[in-house]
């Protein structure tokens, strides 16, 4: 059994499509075994996409850990100028994001492995629901690696779950010189809305 984080699922594949409903958009995804949340849209996610403000209409935008690309597709839609960033380490994940960024039209995403953004890649705009479960230590480095690299100004959105450490992880980010607010709490899951370092 695989983790839905493996680099190279194993499970066997199983297609389906979930349907992204929102007040502004209506995208049908495909989906598949070995992928986060195949059979629906994640209530955090979606706890994430009624809740965040518009995304800056210009400039990189990004997805860190977007799955078949609930996040970037929604990021897409609302500023179709941008260039949106879906990154993760689960191939069948990315394959899937690609395809239903291009079944949508939005030409502007970059389904891309965490190692294949450019370097110099600044963000205007990050959201995610991160990879709580790879444990403490590597959910610290990965969201240390990429809010560092957001764009002078820029903000991240990020949707926890209470009780997978959303309050903890607040008073880390903060710790870290990241100044963070918890912008939403609705039933389980919290928003928290986090500054570029000055
Ligand atoms: C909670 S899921 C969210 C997926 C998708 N954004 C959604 O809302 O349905 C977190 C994602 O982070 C990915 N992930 C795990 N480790 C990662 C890493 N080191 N860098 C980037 N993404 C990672 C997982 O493969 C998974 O797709």
């Amino acid at each position: 059994m695989t983790h839905y984080f493996a680099e190279r699922p194993e499970a066997a594949q199983r297609p389906g499509t979930v349907d992204l409903v929102l007040p502004d958009l209506h995208l049908r995804l495909e989906t598949d075994s070995g992928v986060f949340s195949p059979t629906r849209i994640d209530p955090g996610t979606r706890v994430l996409l009624e809740t965040v403000p518009p995304p800056p209409q210009e400039g990189d935008l990004l997805d860190l850990g977007c799955g078949y690309g609930p996040i970037a597709l929604a990021m897409a839609t609302r500023a179709p100028r941008a260039t949106v960033w879906a990154v993760d380490v689960n191939r069948r994940a990315l394959e899937l994001c690609a395809r239903n960024a291009q079944r949508a039209g939005l030409d502007k995403v970059r389904s891309v492995h965490v190692d294949e953004v450019p370097p110099e890649v600044r963000f205007a705009a990050i959201w995610s629901n991160p990879p709580i479960r790879i444990g403490k230590q590597a959910l610290h480095a990965l969201l240390s690696t990429w809010l560092g690299r957001l764009a002078p100004g820029g903000e991240a959105h990020l949707v926890v779950q209470r009780h997978l450490g959303s309050d903890s992880l607040h008073r880390w980010l903060d710790g870290q010189g990241f100044a963070t607010t918890r912008v939403t709490s609705r039933s389980a899951y919290r928003v928290l809305r986090v500054a570029a370092r000055t």
